[in-house]
């Protein structure tokens, strides 16, 4: 009887923390209110709209590029961030990825420092086009941080030193 009272109560620690553990880096409330984001209107894209082809060291393939009017507030006349700046709290960024002429994943950067999700001030996410997660923002950029902090990076991001 003992025994199994105490089976019991380890099998229960044991389920807890795995179960708690895989929630952690899940944020189901945040992921839809990102992806309900990148959805709407009001964004303006990056060089008129062109496919881009990644550039090493990039793993995100062909993309196009668009910025809410936050983030658009804060690029030069060239239309880029300009290196040392910065973009305001509130900016996000979308990549559109595309497999031949489709979308295939949204690669999302939304500016909130002060964001339970950030990692290096950004929230970082990954959505399919039909609103299932991909990469969570509850992961904080954890797999997005390190090579987005490589040189040259411009506020974290890669783009305008690359296309
Ligand atoms: C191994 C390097 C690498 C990793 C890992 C990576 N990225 Fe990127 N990312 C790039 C590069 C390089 C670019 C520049 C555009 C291009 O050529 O693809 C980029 C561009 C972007 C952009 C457009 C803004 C910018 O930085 O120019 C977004 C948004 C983005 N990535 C999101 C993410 C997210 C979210 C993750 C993690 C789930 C991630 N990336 C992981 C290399 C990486």
């Amino acid at each position: 009887m003992k025994k199994s009272i105490i089976a019991f109560c380890l099998t229960a620690v044991v389920f807890i923390s795995f179960y708690s553990c895989n929630k952690d880096d899940e944020d189901p409330d945040a992921d839809k209110a990102l992806y309900d984001a990148t959805k709407s209107g009001g964004y303006t894209f990056y060089q008129n709209g062109n496919l881009l082809t990644g550039a090493s060291p990039s793993p995100h393939g062909s993309f196009k590029l668009r910025f809410n009017s936050t983030a658009l507030a804060a690029l030069d006349s060239t239309g880029e961030l300009s290196a040392g700046k910065n973009f305001p709290t509130g900016s996000i960024i979308v990549k559109d990825v595309y497999s031949g002429s489709n979308i295939s994943l949204y690669a999302v950067m939304q500016k909130d420092p002060s964001n339970k999700n950030s990692g290096s001030g950004w929230v970082w996410a990954e959505y399919k086009t039909d609103g299932s997660v991909a990469f969570s923002a509850g992961k904080k950029g954890d797999g997005c941080t390190g090579c987005h902090s490589g040189t040259p990076n411009r506020d974290f991001t890669r783009t305008f030193d690359l296309h």
